[in-house]
């Protein structure tokens, strides 16, 4: 890398570190490691129960279509894969997949960055979704069902305010990466914007880890009432290209509907979860939506 642009990173490294909404800090501050290791227990569930139990070997495959987008508008797991999604989430597998994910965005972000493509310099800008991409929920399905037991509305709505959700690990990594890079960073989601969840969200945010962004984008009612998640998504990202003159070189999400629609990001990077699926729902809070649908159809 020539001096000049090693000058003109640090430039804008550190005018984004004025931007950071640290608790007393910058990038790099301690990351909470309340996600970093497995529990005890469930190192003992990954010792005792094997990944592919009964109908471990149908559930992989499901899995696979799942990831792959040919499994499409599922309201729940199948019965049959409840305990092996469990154990998915809850142990190595999943964090093992999401790591291949998130080194591939790594090594992608440097070559980008370090290319030197003007268009990218300055205005480079990374896409995040939030729920199940920066952070986990997995602590609230510990109690709540992995993708099939009925998870209540108000419950998973009471658990976002409360903001006690666990970075996951792997993308805490690659976005320090970013800021190193003096990437921007964008958090794009379709958690419904109101004072309270705006706060809960920001808080949480910065407490696992992520406490510097350009933006942090909410469903605002007007967008909740009309049009799907990808056209919600997308003309949020149009809106960061053409009245920002931002360049979304990256797009990072667990949903499809994450990483769809023009412009999707010259590149995206689709993280796992066969917990829970959102289809182009016509309102906000999609999750919440398919977990109401999917309760009043298994009563
Ligand atoms: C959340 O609200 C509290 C109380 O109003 C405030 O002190 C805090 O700074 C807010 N946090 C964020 C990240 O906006
Ligand atoms: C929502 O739409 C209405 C009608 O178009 C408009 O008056 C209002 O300002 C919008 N609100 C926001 C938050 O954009
Ligand atoms: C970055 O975006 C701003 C605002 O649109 C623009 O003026 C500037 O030329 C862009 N920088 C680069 C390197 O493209």
């Amino acid at each position: 890398m020539a001096p000049k642009r090693l000058v003109s990173f640090l430039a804008v490294a550190a005018a984004l570190a004025t931007t950071c909404h640290g608790w007393g800090g910058g990038a790099g501050d301690v990351v909470s490691s309340s996600a970093a290791a497995l529990s005890f227990v469930d190192r003992l569930r990954q010792m005792m129960i094997p990944a592919a139990v009964g109908d471990g070997d149908y559930c992989d495959s499901w899995r696979v279509g799942v990831e792959a987008n040919n499994v499409r508008g599922w309201t729940a797991t199948p019965r049959k894969c409840d305990n092996y999604v469990e154990n998915y989430m809850r142990g190595h597998h999943y964090r093992r997949d999401s790591k291949v994910v998130v080194d591939e965005a790594a090594a992608y972000a440097e070559a980008a960055v370090l290319s030197g493509d003007p268009a990218a310099d300055a205005n480079a800008t990374w896409v995040f979704d939030v729920d199940e991409t920066a952070l986990s929920h997995v602590k609230f399905y510990k109690n709540h069902g992995f993708g099939y037991h009925r998870t209540d509305e108000p419950a998973f709505m009471e658990w976002l305010i409360a903001g006690r959700a666990s970075a996951l690990p792997n993308t805490v990594t690659l976005y320090k990466k970013l800021l190193l890079l003096g990437v921007k960073i964008v958090f794009l989601s379709d958690r419904p914007d109101t004072p309270e969840l705006r706060n809960a969200t920001a808080t949480n945010l910065i407490k696992e880890g992520f406490d510097c962004w350009d933006e942090l984008i909410l469903r605002s009612e007007n967008s909740t009432a009309t049009g799907s998640v990808v056209e919600y998504k997308s003309g949020e990202r149009k809106k960061l290209e053409e009245e920002k003159g931002m360049v979304i070189i990256g797009n990072i999400g667990d949903q499809w509907s994450d990483l769809l629609g023009s412009p999707e990001g010259r590149r995206t990077f689709k993280l796992p979860n066969p917990a829970y699926y959102i289809d182009n729902y016509k309102r906000a809070g999609a999750a919440v939506a398919i977990t109401a649908s999917s309760s009043s159809s298994s009563s």
